[in-house]
């Protein structure tokens, strides 16, 4: 290396660009034999990777090296076909390239001035996101770094709606308490974003759900009448579209009416679910979410966008604007009100983004929607075949109705260290990664189809190998 300059000279370039190909191709043919989950432990990763950082480069060829041999081997492989540990998938073929061209170009997506292709191309990304949910005309919204910030960034746009001088008095003063309503089922970035905006554990209520793990509205209903009655100001209820546990969809038709009723935001936590409505058999059932004044889903999960994108959809752009713009007391950024020009920085919580529709963007054109709506129904008929070969055995039990792609399985009369040890022996054996969970306090597995690579086969040796283990 030069030692003066931070930029690769051509022949760094051509090397590095060979080594590039070289090692998704050995990694693309490598898939289904590297272990699923790596033997590391802490000392070891710390000696190979934490050494102190030379004074002088060690070059393109040396950080490849890197990669290969001390990086990939302790990685999980998120791509084997037989990944279905928590909600996460292996990547869309074209999207790492998109992601790498984004960081090349290293867009600033904050003021559609210093980034317009990038602005363009997040609002198309954005406007076919809220076609598929019917939002309407004023609708619109943004890519966050997830579903978590997405769900964060409704409540926060929800409290504003609702208080329209939160900017000026915060929560601080004495006034009835804001309270939000979610389920027993929902994602923890729930609670932990009313926590983090200071609505308070003691204002969030979770309703318990039914036996198909959906919110009970009746009993909804009642909780939002006993909190009036106490003085206290319901303002929003998240709903959620695919549970994390069970994938339950909760009744989004009746909650929307009540929301309508009791004037109150309606949130849908759609981080797992929502883009199910990609597939014909979860179209319909997902209908309603067209109601909602903000939807939470993942880009990252059924768009197989590599990490990180999530997105935040609402009803009413300028909802959004009203809680997140503080442009005119800037003193040096300027924004233009353009209907199709965007400034981002002005919905939602920060200033430099990156250019995270590129990926999005590049999947949807690459493979057109329709391998989406494919891959999204495959994932559906996969855990319909596990829930049905569980079912069919009577060593195990399904735990949940499959609704989507969880399926949560128990070795019945089994503690939770047994199916702790049945998770490992499953990995550890190269079988498959499955997931922890607990169902009305009992411990079992979880295997989440949210895996563009599997097939039928891979289900059906899972299968076959849950009812060795289980039975002996
Ligand atoms: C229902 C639900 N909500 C929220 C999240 C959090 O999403 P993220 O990890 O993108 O923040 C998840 C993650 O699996 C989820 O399943």
């Amino acid at each position: 290396m030069d030692g003066t300059t931070l930029i690769l000279n051509a022949a760094e370039r051509t090397k590095a660009a060979e080594l590039l190909a070289r090692f998704t191709d050995s990694y693309e043919n490598s898939l289904t034999s590297r272990p699923i989950a790596p033997d590391a432990d802490r000392e070891t990763l710390t000696k190979l990777l934490a050494e102190p950082f030379p004074e002088e480069g060690l070059g393109v060829e040396a950080f490849f090296a890197d990669v290969v041999d001390r990086i990939v081997p302790y990685t999980t492989t998120i791509a084997h076909p037989r990944f279905l540990a928590y909600v996460q998938g292996p990547p869309n073929g074209i999207s790492p390239y998109a992601e790498a061209i984004a960081a090349v170009l290293n867009q600033n997506c904050n003021l559609w001035q210093i980034s317009p292709a990038a602005n363009v191309i997040e609002r198309s990304v954005m406007d076919w996101l809220t076609d598929l949910f019917a939002l309407g005309p004023s609708s619109g919204g943004l890519l966050t770094n997830g579903g978590s910030g997405a769900t964060k960034d409704a409540i926060t746009a929800a409290i504003a709606d609702r208080r329209p001088d939160f900017r000026e008095r915060g929560l601080q003063e004495t006034r009835a308490p804001l309270v939000l309503y979610t389920s027993d089922e929902a994602h923890r970035s729930v609670v932990k974003a009313a926590t983090l905006l200071g609505i308070g554990l003691a204002n969030v209520r979770t309703i318990p759900t039914d036996d198909h793990f959906q919110l009970r509205v009746d009993l909804l209903a009642k909780a939002i009448a006993d909190d009036r009655a106490a003085g206290k100001e319901p303002f929003c209820i998240v709903a959620t579209a695919g549970t994390v546990t069970t994938g339950s969809i909760d009744p989004i038709g009746p909650i929307a009416d009540l929301c309508e009723k009791e004037n109150l935001w309606l949130h849908v936590d759609g981080a797992y679910g929502a883009l199910f409505i990609l597939a014909d058999s979860t179209r319909e059932a997902l209908a309603p979410l067209s109601r909602a004044d903000s939807i939470t889903l993942d880009p990252h999960k059924l768009l197989f966008a590599p990490l990180e994108a999530g997105a935040l959809l609402v009803k009413d752009m300028a909802k959004l604007r009203a809680a997140f713009a503080f442009s005119s007391t800037s003193s040096y950024l300027t924004a233009i009100d353009d209907a199709h020009l965007l400034d981002y920085m002005d919905h939602g919580p920060q200033l430099s983004r990156s250019f995270k529709a590129l990926k999005v963007w590049a999947a949807l054109r690459t493979f057109g929607v329709g391998a989406f709506r494919t891959t999204t129904e495959r994932c559906l008929s996969l855990a319909t075949r596990l829930g049905s070969h569980i079912a069919a055995n009577p060593g195990l039990d399904l735990m949940n109705p499959v609704t989507l792609t969880a399926v949560c399985i128990r070795m019945p009369g089994r503690n939770a260290e047994a199916h702790a040890e049945l998770l490992t022996r499953l990995h550890e054996e190269g079988t498959a990664m499955l997931g922890p969970a607990r169902i009305r306090g009992q411990a079992c597995i979880r295997a989440c189809i949210t895996n563009h690579r599997t097939t039928e086969t891979d289900i059906d040796l899972l299968a076959s190998r849950l009812t060795t283990l289980a039975t002996r």
